[in-house]
């Protein structure tokens, strides 16, 4: 079988050409790091996770009318993207004290924020991801004012949608981050949501026990990872319950056959 030309690996997914012009195909590995890459390992599973955790969100988000370069899933661990040009900016959204914003403000993990933060981090990873701000993002060129109020405005009404989503099945979502395209229409370009959303770029904890679901279990080594991703999958209605991991096992061995 002739093999797709690859595009981009990145650390936890790998971009291949897609079949179209403007598309891609966004293919997930179970490869985890953390603390830009200085830490490094393997949860089995997760790719196939997150493809299916965030089809499925941005497929919501999609229904709601937020623009997402999201196309369709094509099988376990890929999905058809539009090709975007990608701003080259981090967007966190916090909604309770955690992780960085702790360490740097001295403010308690948990502490519910007086409002949602924004936070800009500049995509580098030689330069490990700096913070940035408005200033920086104007001065260089990295977006215009007017992408930047779009990108603001869309992060609002992910965490405003996707708090509820989660906030529904018994879940905090404490923060996330997103990013950005740029699709062109003739000479205008629009921004629309890229990348994922999954358990790696979210702190989500369970409401009643405060256990955190999602990529600090890899980051913090509290073991767990795999079932953490999948109790968010099943929580979201996307795994039958019990026998979650038959599933995935088989799903994956069909795979391996070429099915
Ligand atoms: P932080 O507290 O480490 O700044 O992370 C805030 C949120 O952003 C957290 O949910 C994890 C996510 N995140 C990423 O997805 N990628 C990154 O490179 C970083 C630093 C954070």
């Amino acid at each position: 079988m002739a093999r797709r030309r690859q595009i981009y690996e990145g650390k936890a997914k790998i971009l291949y050409e897609g079949p179209e012009p403007g598309t891609l195909i966004q293919y997930f590995k179970d490869d985890a790091t953390a603390f830009n890459a200085q830490k490094k390992g393997t949860i089995n599973g997760k790719g196939v996770l997150n493809n299916r955790i965030s089809e499925h969100i941005f497929t919501l988000l999609g229904n709601i009318g937020v623009p997402t370069h999201f196309i369709r899933r094509l099988n376990m661990r890929e999905q058809l993207i539009r090709q975007v040009e990608i701003v080259p900016i981090e967007v966190i959204v916090r909604n309770v004290a955690a992780g960085s914003l702790s360490k740097r403000l001295g403010i308690e993990e948990g502490t519910q924020l007086p409002r949602t933060i924004l936070e800009y981090c500049y995509k580098d990873d030689a330069l490990g991801d700096p913070m940035i701000s408005d200033e920086h993002i104007a001065a260089f060129g990295w977006a215009s004012q007017e992408e930047m109020h779009d990108i603001a405005d869309l992060a609002i009404r992910v965490n405003d949608f996707l708090s509820g989503l989660f906030a529904g099945i018994g879940i905090r979502l404490v923060d996330f981050k997103l990013e950005f395209g740029r699709i062109w229409d003739n000479d205008y370009g629009r921004i629309i949501l890229a990348d994922e959303i999954s358990p790696d770029g979210c702190r989500l904890w369970d409401m009643q026990t405060n256990e955190k679901l999602d990529k600090d279990r890899f980051r913090r080594d509290l073991g767990g990872e795999v079932e953490a991703y999948q109790e968010v999958a099943r929580r979201l209605g996307l795994l039958p319950e019990g026998g979650e991991t038959a599933v995935l096992d088989m799903a994956e061995h069909r795979e391996k056959r070429g099915k």
